[in-house]
């Protein structure tokens, strides 16, 4: 693996090698990388879990974390992304962490030698988050065949959909979709069921954030909770080993009742901690120029 695009390039077997790092990683039963290796994180969208815990992630392998800021760099006197990543290759960077506004930005760096892991494509795909995400499933249930994962929400807007129907339906879940009228993406071979049926059925409920900032036109939210979102009438309903995750931010009160951020169902701030053990997974994944392998972490920079 040279790149980290998408979960659809995914095999059933280098998920759980990088679930597998991650857990190992978050359980000290590994040693980190060398010093001496750079990552350039280029957030062109706001972010503050992925863009810290990559943060994070990369100090935690002793890796140096190069800054970016739209607003001070070279793109606010109209630089392109391909130059802006191609100058951060030329200047040492060993890696680039990319989130972008354009859903298929990756083509724009098909120049680019150096590996790139995508932070976030538009409406196209989240694959880090995907990731964080199945571990924080693969540490409640131990695996996914035949586990139900109701994704609920604003689908049709939503790159961690996406990233997680890919992967979840690779892995043997079985993926229902859950969206009110207009959110809905039939792309995928995934059958869609109102939130009254997802609550009874599901062992994970994964709720999407309404994505604002993507919509053509204002949507009204005043009766999205009770209509479409996680109520408290509708976690009393959940069968009682099921858990509720949210990618966040979280728009309280809309997919979901602010009650129910920290209930005992909800794992989303687990989701956020995973983060970090995920990413550091995923970057040893391209470091070591094939899908994570513990016995390789010390390998020597050439
Ligand atoms: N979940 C997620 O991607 O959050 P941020 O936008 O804060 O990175």
């Amino acid at each position: 693996m040279h790149h980290f695009i998408s979960t659809r390039e995914l095999s059933f077997a280098s998920i759980y090698r990088i679930l597998e790092t991650a857990q190992a990683l978050q359980t000290k039963q590994t040693r980190t990388i060398q010093h001496g290796w750079f990552a350039a994180n280029l957030f062109f969208e706001p972010s503050t879990r992925t863009k810290t815990s990559f943060q994070v992630a990369e100090r935690k392998l002793g890796m140096d974390a190069l800054d970016f800021h739209m607003e001070s760099s070279s793109v606010a006197k109209g630089e392109s992304l391909y130059d802006t990543a191609r100058t951060y290759e030329a200047i040492g960077a060993d890696l680039l962490v990319v989130r972008h506004a354009s859903d298929h930005w990756y083509d724009e760096l098909a120049g680019i030698s150096i590996p790139i892991i995508n932070a976030g494509a538009g409406k196209g795909e989240h694959p880090t988050q995907a990731i964080l995400d199945l571990l924080t499933i693969y540490q409640e249930f131990g695996s996914f065949n035949d586990l139900t994962v109701v994704i609920a929400g604003d689908i049709k807007h939503s790159r961690v959909a996406r990233s997680n129907a890919y992967a979840l339906l690779t892995l043997g879940a079985n993926v229902f979709f859950a969206a009110t009228p207009g959110f809905e993406d039939y792309s995928f071979d995934v059958p869609y069921i109102s939130m009254d049926e997802a609550v009874e059925m599901c062992d994970v409920l994964m709720m999407l954030r309404v994505q604002h900032e993507r919509h053509k036109s204002t949507y009204q939210t005043k009766s999205y909770l009770h209509d479409y979102g996680l109520t408290m009438e509708r976690e009393r309903k959940m069968q009682d080993h099921a858990i509720v995750l949210h990618p966040a931010p979280v728009n309280r009160g809309v997919e979901i009742d602010t009650r129910l951020v920290e209930c005992k169902r909800s794992r989303i701030f687990r989701q956020m901690e995973n983060g970090v053990y995920a990413r550091m997974a995923i970057l040893l994944s391209l470091l070591n120029g094939k899908d994570a392998v513990y016995e390789n972490f010390t390998k020597e920079r050439q």
